[in-house]
């Protein structure tokens, strides 16, 4: 067997042989693909990058038909079992587990960063009352560049480290500062003493006690859910911090771009589309009705199918039993019968089994969110903080990747051509 593709091109005959490497031709092989010496050779079309690879990466696996997530080459099911945020962030950021002094180290180092410049407390204080926390997020986050201009020095090993020590221990604070902000309550400073998890939710929920005890099991769920959403390979919001960050900027401005990509609706806004759609069918025996409408295309099944996977979504299993640990808290959300209900519907249909269409990661989360009292619009906030370490890993990964250029990507111009410019006063004579 030959590793190569021979292509043949029919408006010329002539044939090359195009080497293939991991399953993939190197795109600019068929720049030598062209009908004379002045065209420029043959391109592909790809909008989405539905079948382009953009980078080789050693960071996460996905098998979309077997419903498989490994961080670094660990399943998801036993990271979110057995290990925490922190220690996931440092498999994910340095590519392998800490060793007790590694890790005690890093949990130190993220710790003591959770503080911001009080003129960042004063930047966000500057937005509007009702501002959305995902654009007060990304502003922030934008904003840290120019606290630390030093972080434009992406080829130096200690100041990279440095700065994805900042954004991690960082992101929980403004992110807990937005949703404050959006209540009118005093923005609570970090507490050093208390886990990742616990110091985000005493930031979120703190009043006039002297210190914040979250449950346990509520923290834990929450760790839990961070590490789902830590990293999910080249989606639109890695790609967006890896375009950007192809061009040398520092990781604050590339990180805020990634912010921006996950604020969209497509990305980041489809467990709120979940809780909606439960609150209108309501109680169980709506749900017929509500399937049937579905089969015939009136709308979609939110929560259900993927791009990628065409399986269960491993971590659509996890958050089902991150569901009962919370509601054994704070009571169940009754939406939850009808989830299930509707769940185990849809995957005895004939309509989603022959589509292949499972539950994915928003099926569940945003019952969870709304149990825990987060508004819908706090639940990306959610994700771009559990997204965090993903994007640096990848960043980081970019900046020491020989193969990878700035971001430039082709197009197939459908404009005029060579029209003659006439001055506006003669136009509008
Ligand atoms: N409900 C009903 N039918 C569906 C659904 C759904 N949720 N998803 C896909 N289908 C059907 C389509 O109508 C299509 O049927 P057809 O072949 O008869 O036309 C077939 O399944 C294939 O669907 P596509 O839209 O081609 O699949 P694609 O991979 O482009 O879409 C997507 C994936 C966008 C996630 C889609 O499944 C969807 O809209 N799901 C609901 C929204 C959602 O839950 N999004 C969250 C994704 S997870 C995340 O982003 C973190």
């Amino acid at each position: 067997m030959t590793d190569s593709l021979t292509v043949r091109d029919n408006r010329t005959g002539a044939e090359y042989e195009i080497p293939i490497t991991d399953g993939t031709i190197k795109a600019a092989d068929l720049g030598q693909i062209k009908l004379n010496d002045d065209e420029p050779g043959l391109a592909t079309y790809d909008p989405g990058f539905v079948n382009t690879a953009s980078c080789r990466s050693s960071i996460t696996y996905i098998d979309g038909d077997k419903g498989i997530l490994e961080y670094r080459g660990y399943p998801i099911e036993q990271l979110a079992e057995k290990s925490n945020f922190l220690e996931v962030a440092y498999l994910l950021i340095h590519g392998e587990l800490p060793t007790k002094e590694q890790y005690e180290n890093w949990v130190h180092e993220i710790t003591f960063h959770t503080f911001v410049h009080e003129n960042v407390k004063g930047f966000m204080q500057g937005f509007r009352y009702d501002a959305h926390p995902m654009g007060m997020l990304m502003a922030s986050v934008g904003a840290l560049s120019t606290f630390y201009p030093e972080s434009r020095h992406i080829e130096d090993p200690d100041n990279r480290h440095i700065q994805i020590v900042r954004m991690i221990a960082k992101m929980p604070t403004l992110g807990a500062w937005s949703f404050r902000h959006a209540q009118g309550k005093p923005y609570i400073y970090p507490d050093n003493e208390l886990s990742y998890a616990e110091n985000f939710l005493s930031m979120l929920f703190k009043m006039s006690e002297s210190k914040y005890a979250a449950d346990p099991r509520i923290a834990k769920a929450l760790d839990v859910l961070f590490i789902l959403h830590a990293d999910h390979e080249q989606n639109c919001s890695t790609n967006a911090v890896r375009s950007v960050g192809s061009s040398q900027v520092d990781p604050y401005s590339a990180v805020a771009a990634g912010i921006g990509a996950l604020y969209g609706p497509l990305h980041g806004g489809a467990n709120e589309a979940v809780l909606k759609m439960l609150r209108r069918i309501g109680t169980k025996d709506n749900i017929p009705a509500f399937i049937e409408g579905v089969k015939n295309g009136e709308e979609r099944l939110m929560g259900f199918g993927h791009r990628v996977y065409k399986n269960y979504d491993p971590r659509a299993k996890i958050i089902k039993k991150a569901c009962d640990d919370v509601f054994e808290v704070t009571g169940v959300n009754p939406l939850l019968e009808v989830a299930q209900e509707l769940e185990k519907i849809a995957l005895e249909d004939e309509y989603f089994v022959k589509r292949r269409l499972y539950p994915n990661v928003d099926f569940y989360s945003g019952l969870i969110y709304e149990a825990l009292e987060f508004p819908p619009e706090m639940f990306t906030v959610l994700f771009a903080i559990g997204r965090t370490p993903g994007w640096l890993a990848q960043w980081l990964e970019l900046t020491q990747d020989k193969e990878q250029k700035i971001a430039r990507p082709k197009q197939i111009y459908t404009g005029a051509r060579t029209l003659d410019f006439v001055p506006a006063e003669e136009r509008w004579a």
